[in-house]
């Protein structure tokens, strides 16, 4: 299974999952690159979906259904069948509320499409509003393996690692983080982010004595996720 990455409205990422016939277009804002893609590649986009409902990450769906015979799937369409077949390989889709209450991750070989459930360095508002549901996707996300790579909704590297600095001053990895980030492919690994991005450190030893010297709650892991999410 391979994954293209394409990049539009200056941060927002639009992907195709695809074998050697056939694609599943995530996201597909990037219309006019993605048609000339399938046109130079010879690929046959069959699915089209989205990782949420948010009208930046709906916003090329029409344009694409026009010019290409895939077919749409929809949130409950995702729900119901939890996997898609590429060319007789699977991609798996899981719920992961949070961001919103219609956020899905896609699992395709050894990579995770998280949209704005996480991102590289952060992760998305928790505009739900259940911070409970989105702690449980978060920790969901955390039992793939550690070199799983983590390919996002948006590019906020820049701002993230940033405001993570803030958060945690003297943290040695975010120079060969950084180091390792390029506009042009945006991508880490679940590895990397655990060492830099604040809100997947809630059972890191050094994040709970910055919550700690905060006066924030710092007992349980819930806790201390609620006390990273209240920073910002
Ligand atoms: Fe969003």
């Amino acid at each position: 299974m391979k994954i293209k990455q394409f990049k539009y409205s200056s941060d927002n990422f639009s992907y195709l999952v695809h074998n050697e016939k056939s694609a599943l277009g995530i996201d597909c804002g990037a219309v006019d690159d993605i048609l000339s893609y399938l046109t130079t590649s010879g690929l046959d986009l069959i699915l089209l979906t989205n990782t949420h409902d948010h009208p930046d990450h709906t916003i090329g769906n029409s344009k694409i259904l026009k010019k290409t015979s895939a077919q749409f799937l929809s949130f409950d369409e995702l729900m119901a069948q939890s996997a898609i077949n590429i060319d007789n390989e699977e991609i798996k889709v899981f719920h992961t509320p949070g961001h919103t209450n219609d956020s899905v991750i896609f699992h395709a070989g050894n990579t995770l499409i998280t949209g704005d459930t996480l991102f590289n360095g952060t992760i998305g508002n928790c505009f739900s509003g259940d911070l409970k549901a989105f702690f449980n996707s978060i920790s969901f996300i955390l039992t793939f393996s550690p070199d799983t790579i983590i390919y996002a909704g948006h590019d906020y590297v820049d701002y993230s690692i940033k405001f993570a600095k803030i958060i945690d001053t003297d943290n040695k990895h975010f120079d060969s983080y950084l180091k390792k980030y390029n506009p042009a492919h945006v991508f880490s690994t679940l590895k990397d982010e655990l060492k830099v991005n604040p809100y997947l450190r809630f059972n890191d030893k050094k994040m709970t004595e910055i919550l700690k010297t905060k006066g924030l709650l710092i007992d349980t892991e819930y806790k201390r996720w609620e006390s990273i999410m209240s920073l910002g």
